[in-house]
């Protein structure tokens, strides 16, 4: 492979850090700040159509995060629900196919019903993708996939010899959806925090002190500026 100033991104993968901080901020409750965050969801939404990214993936809840006060997660799954049923309709203005990854299982039937309802009646549009991860871990992704193929290799249906990167990716939650070109976590935060952590083995990072609820459409478009003047080089010289 050669070196490559890419053009791009095709699909950008944004860990949304900082609502707390932004309530606190505020002197508001955090869920006001969850809330907030929500809306920044719409204005990256419009940054991705604007700038031709396909594959917008948005970690929103983690699988660590069940760890947090009752009802700071009861508030989340209850705000995730109010913004599927308030973003469809824009979903479908702007032919957008909603995809979960993650042990979405974990979820709360009323949330997981909304979501599923959405899923399915986004699941024609082929243009735009918008991915929300939720009760992901890109460590239990990794479990989760050598469980089954250990299993359809008991069943006889893989052999033990032939499992490579090829059949671990296509064991994950979403194989079909490319990986990541371009990583953004906001808040000032430098790590991964379990994300995604097979797809980024090659993504460009760019983090911003930017608050998740302040995020907006020239942040998204100065991050993707940013990418373009990086160099990928995926193990070449140049
Ligand atoms: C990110 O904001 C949203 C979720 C993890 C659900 P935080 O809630 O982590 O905000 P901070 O990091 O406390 O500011
Ligand atoms: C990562 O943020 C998870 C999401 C944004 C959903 P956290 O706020 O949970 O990460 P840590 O705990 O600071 O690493
Ligand atoms: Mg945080």
């Amino acid at each position: 492979m050669t070196s490559t100033a890419p053009a791009g991104p095709r699909h950008v993968a944004i860990i949304m850090d900082g609502n707390g901080r932004w309530a606190r901020r505020k002197g508001l409750p955090r869920l006001r700040g969850h809330e907030a965050g929500a809306e920044s969801i719409s204005a990256a939404l419009r940054a991705c159509r604007d700038l031709g990214i396909q594959y917008l993936t948005l970690y929103a809840f983690s699988v660590e995060n069940w760890v947090r006060p009752k009802a700071e997660v009861a508030g989340l799954m209850a705000l995730l629900r109010r913004f599927l049923r308030a973003r469809e309709k824009e979903l479908h203005a702007n032919r957008t196919r909603l995809r979960a990854i993650g042990r979405i299982g974990d979820l709360p039937a009323p949330a997981r019903k909304e979501l599923q309802r959405v899923m399915d009646s986004t699941a024609h549009f082929t243009e735009r993708h918008l991915v929300l991860a939720l009760s992901y871990g890109g460590r239990a992704e990794i479990a989760d996939a050598a469980r089954r193929i250990a299993a359809r290799a008991k069943a006889g249906e893989i052999d033990p010899a032939s499992v490579d990167e090829a059949t671990i990716a296509a064991h994950l939650y979403a194989p079909d959806i490319p990986d990541p070109d371009l990583m953004i976590r906001t808040s000032g935060e430098i790590r991964l925090s379990n994300f995604l952590l097979w797809q980024l083995s090659y993504a460009e990072f760019y983090f911003t002190p930017t608050l998740w609820p302040d995020f907006r459409e020239a942040d998204l478009a100065a991050a993707v500026e940013e990418y373009r003047r990086r160099h990928r080089r995926f193990g070449d010289i140049g």
